[in-house]
């Protein structure tokens, strides 16, 4: 990388991998920081350690396979000993926002079958309060107006989110809202108001799913 916010993506995704070991079955997340993740796990694999992937997108799962890293089902592991993902907002409790790239489902599922979750981040994505990105909602469609009556009952609101002008589809074929609620006081309550409602495959708060955040800041990798 050239500028700097992917250098510092690629420092915290170097100082992650040190927490693989060889024989591990790693999670592989989605977006342009764990991009440097993938990237780093394809070195351990060309390097000879037995490590085995389990992707949270087809996107990744492509990237993975073009790279060499052998592939795991999530429905064939009983559990992952280490995942590494991005995540678009964090706070000091290690509460996430994800799904800013729509694969939050996917990375749920790996992340409640991981035994170390690592995100990685650069430096701006540390907040006080989690919500001034909003909440990625992914509803199945038929679904759609009675989900988004429910997200407006809890205070939020939102809007189906597009791609080149059609609603954006995910890797399961549902739709996402991106629900605003303004700044968070409760992430734990709010994910549990949002579990309740029928029609929400997954939302994008991720609340004790993280072990830690690593963020990258020059050369240096910070550890929350
Ligand atoms: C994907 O659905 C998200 O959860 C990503 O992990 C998140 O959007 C972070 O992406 P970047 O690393 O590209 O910011």
């Amino acid at each position: 990388p050239t500028n700097t916010k992917d250098l510092e993506k690629q420092v915290a995704a170097r100082e992650a991998v040190k927490y693989i070991r060889d024989n591990d079955i790693v999670g592989l997340g989605t977006g342009s920081t764990a991009y440097y993740a993938i990237l780093e796990v394809a070195e351990l694999v060309k390097n000879g350690l037995k490590i085995k992937g389990v992707p949270t997108s087809e996107h990744t799962a492509s990237l993975a396979t073009s790279l060499g890293i052998e592939l795991l089902d999530m429905n064939s592991v009983e559990y992952i000993d280490v995942t590494i993902d991005g995540a678009d907002e964090f706070d000091v409790q290690l509460n996430l926002i994800k799904g800013g790239g729509g694969a939050h489902f996917r990375e749920k599922i790996v992340a409640s079958l991981t035994k170390k979750e690592i995100i990685i981040a650069d430096a701006a994505k540390k907040v006080d309060k989690l919500g001034k990105f909003k909440v990625p909602v992914e509803i199945v469609p038929l679904a759609l107006n009675y989900v988004k009556r429910a997200l407006t009952k809890l205070g939020g609101t939102g809007e189906v989110r597009m791609k080149d002008g059609s609603p954006f589809i995910t890797d399961n074929h549902n739709v996402i809202i991106d629900a605003d609620f303004g700044l968070i006081e409760d992430a734990a309550k709010l994910s549990e108001s949002l579990n309740q409602i029928e029609g929400i495959l997954a939302h994008g708060l991720f609340v004790n799913l993280t072990a830690m955040v690593i963020v990258g800041k020059g050369t240096e990798a910070l550890t929350y």
